[in-house]
């Protein structure tokens, strides 16, 4: 799988994304031999850089974040192809010159009339940047005797009407195939495992379901804070940041029936059918938890609370957590509770879901030796030790029969000689190639905002519920399972 010639222009090349993950990703590719020989990346922001200049940073970014061995005969090859044109985005001139510059480049370094458009820019930028690039005729397929490509990062809007919004801007520019939104877990190679574990064996799909299945468990629990990004976090909140894309994903992976192929378009539709069954809890209040960390300790090191980061107002109610129950309104899951959870500052960075079994009917031995025995599970990691699990009841060694939980441990580190790809190295990979099989469509986007709108809604005028960072977000979080007769899962 190697992409036809083209170029990557990348909109906001200086911001973090660019330089952590885009810029490193290109040079993993380079690294594995899976880009064209005619290749170019193509930065564009609002500095007054040569070409010179930015392949320097380019070397430096891609040098201290890039996964794979470094080879400075690989980035020799890179090297010339790595241009730059500076402006800002209403500045008509500077797109013009990007305009030339790919038309130039096509006969310099052969990429022919194909290009991706990398949105790494906040999304208030997009519209003037959408405007550009059909003024140019850039977007232009048939004119530029060529694919033309766009990459968008979420957030995909902050609520369905944004959403809405915002789809039908890009595709006034670009049509539905072209257009590409980025969610970086599903990059990610346990979650696409997910889909393999599911319909690559006959041993899990029986039990899947809910005859057999107590409830699931999704966590995506993080040790850091805010970081330096206040301004788009207190705007956001938990909620939108990763329930509305990568959780409802992953729910979605795990809940979906089998595709017809695994082609895009059906996996998307499988993922739309559960995203449209999702419900809420009857009381929102009851079945949801909000939280804010206070200050506390993370990792041995003293962390501060949300409401004294830097940026952050200090009568703020944004939540930094947030724990959910959904059910899925289907025969297949009617009855089972999702619990999902995310959260900042908890004791350690651990996503995973857990699928939790029914207690076996009957247990024929003595009632005090099998106290010790929980749910069978099956957990999948999707970081940071990636793999699966599986959890079930065995025998202690000895003269008694009592029995106690164990682990069947899979790791991809133990099990694989073969290095997994950072999730945007693989995407940047399928953008190029023109396969859409890991990117959510608008349909999904916006289903997803049905979710979490009511939600926010709610939510308004609530204060969150405090927590110290460094412990598994509120005790309200905890209370809402024990209601229920469950706790969460020590991930
Ligand atoms: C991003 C969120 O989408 O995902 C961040 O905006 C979060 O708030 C990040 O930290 C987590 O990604 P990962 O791959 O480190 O789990």
């Amino acid at each position: 799988r190697i992409p036809e010639p083209c170029a990557l222009v990348i909109f906001g090349v200086t911001g973090d994304l660019a330089r952590k993950k885009l810029l490193p990703a290109i040079y993993d590719l380079a690294n594995r031999g899976l880009l064209p020989p005619s290749f170019v990346v193509l930065g564009f922001a609002r500095r007054d850089w040569d070409h010179g200049t930015f392949e320097q940073v380019a070397y430096d970014n891609a040098k201290a974040h890039a996964r794979t061995p470094w080879r400075e005969e690989v980035w020799a090859r890179l090297a010339g192809n790595i241009k730059f044109v500076g402006g800002a985005f209403d500045d008509d001139a500077a797109f013009d010159r990007l305009n030339d510059t790919l038309n130039e480049l096509r006969d310099t370094h052969g990429i022919g009339g194909n290009a991706a458009f990398y949105f790494s820019i906040p999304p208030s930028a997009f519209p003037t940047v959408l405007k550009q690039l059909a003024r140019t005729g850039m977007a232009d397929n048939e004119k530029c005797g060529g694919w033309r490509r766009v990459v968008v990062e979420k957030p995909f809007g902050t609520d369905l009407a944004s959403a809405k919004a915002l789809n039908d801007l890009v595709d006034d520019v670009f049509t539905g195939h072209d257009v590409f939104r980025i969610d970086h877990y599903l990059g990610k190679e346990t979650v696409q495992n997910i889909m393999a574990l599911r319909f690559a064996n006959s041993l899990f799909e029986p039990v899947w379901n809910s005859k057999y299945v107590d409830s699931v468990q999704i966590t995506m629990a993080e040790d850091v804070g805010i970081g330096t990004r206040a301004g788009f976090y207190d705007a956001t909140g938990t909620a939108r940041d990763v329930l509305q894309n990568h959780l409802l994903q992953l729910l979605a992976l795990v809940a979906m029936e089998e595709p017809t192929s695994f082609d895009a378009s059906e996996i998307r539709a499988e993922k739309l059918k559960v995203l449209r069954a999702i419900s809420l809890p009857k009381d929102i209040h009851d079945g949801t938890v909000r939280g804010q960390y206070l200050q506390g300790w993370v990792g041995g090191e003293r962390a501060k609370g949300y409401l004294d980061e830097d940026g952050v107002p200090a009568d703020s109610t944004t939540e930094t957590y947030v724990a959910v129950r959904l059910g899925i309104q289907n025969r297949r899951w009617a009855g089972v509770p999702f619990y999902i959870r995310a959260g900042k500052r908890l004791p350690r960075r651990v996503t995973e879901v857990a699928v939790l079994f029914k207690k076996a009917p009957h247990l024929p031995f003595n009632p005090t030796d099998v106290e010790a025995l929980g749910h069978n599970q099956l957990v999948i990691r999707v970081q940071p030790d990636e793999g699966v699990v599986l959890k079930f009841g065995s025998k202690v060694p000895g003269t008694t029969m009592e029995l106690r939980d164990i682990a069947m441990d899979f790791q991809y580190g133990e099990a694989f000689t073969e290095q997994s790809p950072e999730a945007y190295e693989r995407l940047v990979l399928d953008v190029l190639i023109g396969d859409r099989t890991l990117f959510p469509d608008a349909a999904e986007v916006e289903q997803s905002w049905q979710v979490i709108d009511p939600l926010e809604d709610a939510w308004k005028g609530h204060k969150p519920e405090p927590y110290r960072s460094g412990e598994w977000g509120p005790r309200a979080s905890d209370e809402m399972l024990a209601r229920e007769g469950r706790h969460w899962r020590r991930a």
